[in-house]
């Protein structure tokens, strides 16, 4: 059974988020900030061993609490896409890239990426477990900023038609606690206006939505 923890952290209401396996008590850590301790203690007490770290992007307020692990474990993988390294405050130890369709293993627990540029050049969606950590790119009832250097409008209208076609019944779990904390891609299909337009194929009104 795949279990899944949202940690709502920080000045800006940022959600680190946990995922692990319930028989094995194999774990990922996805946009550990503001207070990786909490992370930690978490995993202390239910007994998981954290195998690797995966960021959606690599805005600071998504990756603060990467040297958390990595001073405790100079070996742990972390992943992110290639696009978004740039903007890395400081390179961890083990630093992967990840590329869009990629299947991550980390021990038992199985990993889809879906590169979803727009927010920032190398946004990530990472889908496990029946639901999809959305990052920046989708928030409840909303789109991510891009008002952003790297961020490009267009690109998220494409990534918004991907996402779409998501199956109804997949969680989203998004990077902050903005409208709401968690949906699925049923009701954001019917109340999320980006989503709507995208699924219907209308870009120039969510060109001029999301500016
Ligand atoms: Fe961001």
């Amino acid at each position: 059974m795949i279990r899944t923890r949202q940690f709502k952290l920080g000045p800006m209401d940022n959600f680190s988020y946990l995922l692990w396996n319930d028989d094995t008590r194999e774990a990922v850590v996805i946009d550990p900030a503001w207070q990786p301790e909490k992370l930690a203690e978490f995993m202390e007490k239910e007994k998981l061993s954290l195998q690797c770290v995966l960021l959606t992007h690599a805005h600071p307020d998504h990756v603060n609490g990467v040297p958390f692990f990595t001073a405790a474990n100079k070996d742990l993988p972390v992943y992110l896409h290639e696009a978004d390294h740039f903007m890395l405050p400081s390179k961890p130890p083990v630093l992967k890239h990840v590329t869009d369709g990629e299947k991550l293993e980390a021990g038992s627990l199985k990993i889809t990426v879906l590169h979803t540029p727009g927010h920032t050049p190398g946004s990530v969606c990472y889908q496990a477990g029946g639901g999809v950590y959305t990052g920046d790119t989708l928030f409840v009832g909303q789109c991510g900023r891009v008002d952003l250097p790297g961020s490009s409008a267009e690109a998220l209208y494409d990534s918004f038609v991907r996402l779409s076609g998501l199956p109804d019944g997949a969680a989203v779990y998004p990077g902050h606690s903005y409208n709401g904390d968690k949906s699925t891609f049923g009701v954001q299909k019917e109340y999320n206006l980006y989503l709507k337009l995208a699924r219907a194929g209308r870009r120039e009104e969510f060109l001029k939505a999301v500016r």
